[in-house]
């Protein structure tokens, strides 16, 4: 095929402790999606140490790129864009996708597009086949965020809610963590629950005024860790069940509520937590047959620059480019 008719982007991601490279066409089909993830370097301090993560991206950004442009049969001279998270983020994490960004975009003469890593997130299911229409209800979930959007357009996102204290994803590491079974808790948690023989509700519905459109995680996180300290005996999984079916809940009531009140039918479920086989399962039951709910893969909802050359292609088109002023934030 002619390179030429096709608009080739590089995405670059860096954000938190995954370094990522990927090379995407026409902002829908994934060419390479090159991932390292820090996950072993940071699993005995129970999160994320920005210093350690820094230095990671530092190592690994350079091969990833060439790895990606190698699987993909693409030359930097073919590419048509750059683009790098930008926001929100690690300090210093952040820098080196973007400067990476910066070298390339100047060195080939190309536009250089800095993005929001949480409307990238939202993207991800228009890498898998569904057409990128808007509008939608946007529910981001992972271990930094917790947040319900009203998305219209490329960087068009009005937050409807969010978390007042924990994310949600960050409740499922640290209750993982008192109980000793390691991090990321997410996937363990999930696999404790799906142990559970009674499947009792033991905690009770988080924030249930219906008209409140905020999140709250860490009032839970306290009661799983204080029942039990009060009941070493009470068999974990029955806990962990309980537990996830409160978190989960919430998540849902907020995004079909926002959903519902505003007549939107299509919803985007996306992050690391979207990752949970419960939830899906909840979201299928839950939903009506007019609704049409979109979830990444599971390798979509972890942090990777695919979905960053995606949601820049939709700047490309608009010639929405940045400059080398580009900076970092560590909010959106
Ligand atoms: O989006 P992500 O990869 O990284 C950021 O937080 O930026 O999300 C990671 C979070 C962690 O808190 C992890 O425990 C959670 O997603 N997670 C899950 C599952 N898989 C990952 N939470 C619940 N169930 C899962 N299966």
């Amino acid at each position: 095929m002619n390179q030429s008719e096709r608009v080739i982007g590089l995405g670059l991601e860096s954000s938190c402790d995954e370094t990522s490279a990927a090379v995407v066409i026409d902002g829908k089909t994934i060419a390479s999606n090159k991932i390292f993830s820090q996950m072993d370097l940071h699993s005995e301090y129970y999160g994320v140490v920005p210093e350690i993560a820094s230095r990671a991206h530092l190592e690994k950004i350079n091969s990833l790129i060439e790895m990606s442009l190698d699987e993909s049969g693409i030359a930097f001279s073919d590419l048509n864009y750059v683009g790098a998270t930008n926001r929100p983020g690690l300090i210093g994490s952040l820098l080196i996708a973007v400067q990476s960004a910066k070298a390339i975009s100047f060195a080939m003469n190309i536009p250089l597009i800095g993005v929001n890593h949480l409307e990238a997130h939202l993207y991800a299911p228009f890498l898998e086949g569904n057409e990128p229409d808007y509008p939608y209800i946007g529910l981001l979930i992972s271990g930094g965020n917790t947040a319900l959007y009203h998305i219209d357009g490329p960087g068009k996102m009005k937050l409807i809610g969010k978390t007042v204290d924990d994310a949600v994803g960050e409740a499922f590491d640290k209750v993982s963590k008192f109980i000793g079974l390691g991090y990321p808790g997410g996937p363990l948690v999930e696999n404790l629950a799906k142990k559970a023989k009674l499947k009792k509700n033991i905690f009770p519905k988080i924030l249930s005024d219906p008209d409140d459109t905020r999140f709250s995680y860490s009032g839970l996180k306290t009661a799983v860790i204080n029942y039990i300290r009060n009941n070493p005996e009470y068999d974990k999984s029955e806990i962990v069940y309980s537990f996830q079916e409160s978190a989960l809940e919430l998540l849902l009531r907020r995004m079909f509520t926002a959903a519902r009140k505003s007549g939107i039918k299509r919803m985007i479920v996306a992050g690391g937590v979207a990752a949970n086989g419960r939830l899906r399962e909840l979201i299928k039951s839950e939903k009506r047959v007019d609704e049409e709910i979109l979830i990444p893969s599971p390798k979509l909802c972890t942090d990777n620059a695919a979905m960053i050359a995606g949601i820049s292609y939709q700047y490309y088109i608009q010639k929405n480019f940045d400059s080398f002023t580009l900076d970092v934030n560590s909010k959106v």
